[in-house]
């Protein structure tokens, strides 16, 4: 595998599938020794429930060492700069995950240092979140391909990291967003590349309901992202009511349909209170695997097999 994991154009189609097989028998025989010896550095510019601990709960399991270092209790709170601090880093632990502002950051990281940077979200994409929520698609549907994964809303980091990982295991996505909030637009065209070798399609429209038909999974994410807020009242005219995950809108899937959050949830927002908290929603399910997958992709990257 490549050094870091900073979208999920860092990894190939085959070494998704092994991470996928890796994480079955991880989640079966969850304790080990396979990161022993490796400290890795949990580095926040932003808050996390799932990600923090599902990263931190896991290295421990593997008997890995976890540092956290949050952006404002550090001296980069006081203008030290990221390649100072990195160049720092590394001479203390074997590997740095990171969650960003700017998806640049993660750029600097890594061209700073030769141990692995692995995104743990950044504003342009999300992938072990992705890398995760494949597994649990595996896990519910038995396979991927010729699946259909509807996502409506912002065309978000989370959206980005989908169309990425949709594209490169085979399951057909569609992108229902508001025409001001589409996703990224070489994302996209990566997405499309993606689909002539995994044979399966990429819908972009503004119309949810185009977007979910037929779907097997439809998933969303808030309207607001981290660093958003100031933006709070123009995207809630542009998501609001029509971008909304409810009842109705699910009925318009397939009959199989799960519903799929990363979470954190806005409920009476993006998704209402009976489709987050009704027998269609896996989201729980879905946050546990964070910790399975990510186990995974570290002892892919770095630890003993
Ligand atoms: N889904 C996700 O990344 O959650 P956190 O922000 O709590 O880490
Ligand atoms: N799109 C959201 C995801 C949170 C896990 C954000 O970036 O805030």
């Amino acid at each position: 595998m490549k050094k870091d994991l900073l979208t999920l154009e860092d990894i190939k189609r085959s070494e998704i599938f092994k991470v996928l097989d890796l994480t079955e028998k991880l989640k079966k025989k969850p304790i080990g020794n396979q990161l022993h010896g490796k400290v890795f550095c949990l580095f926040f510019e932003k808050a996390s429930t799932r990600t923090r601990i599902s990263f931190a709960s896991g290295i421990q399991q593997l008997n890995g060492k976890v540092v956290f270092l949050d952006k404002k209790t550090s001296q980069l709170s006081r203008g030290e700069t990221i390649e100072d601090t990195v160049k720092v880093l590394e001479r203390y632990v074997d590997a740095i995950i990171a969650r960003v502002f700017s998806h640049e950051t993660l750029e600097t990281m890594s061209k700073t240092t030769d141990i692995p940077i692995i995104n743990a979200l950044s504003d342009l994409t999300h992938p072990c979140q992705i890398l995760s929520d494949l597994f649990t698609i595996k896990e519910r549907f038995n396979e991927l391909k010729g699946l259909k994964l509807a996502y409506v809303g912002d065309g978000n980091n989370v959206c980005n990291s989908l169309l990425l990982g949709c594209s490169k295991v085979g399951i057909d996505i569609s992108v229902g967003c508001p025409k001001e909030f589409q996703p990224n637009t070489d994302i996209i065209h990566r997405a499309i590349d993606y689909t002539k070798i995994s044979k399966s399609d990429v819908e972009i429209t503004d119309d949810p309901i185009k977007a979910v038909k037929d779907a097997n999974i439809i998933y969303n994410d808030t309207f607001v992202s981290m660093g958003d807020e100031e933006e709070k009242e123009k995207r809630m005219k542009a998501f609001l009511p029509k971008y909304q995950v409810n009842r109705k809108l699910l009925n318009l899937a397939a009959p199989d349909v799960v519903y799929m959050h990363c979470l954190p949830a806005h409920r009476g927002e993006e998704v209402t209170y009976d489709v987050i908290d009704g027998p269609k929603s896996i989201v729980i399910d879905q946050a546990e695997n964070r910790l399975h997958v990510q186990k995974g992709l570290l002892v892919k990257m770095m630890g003993k097999k």
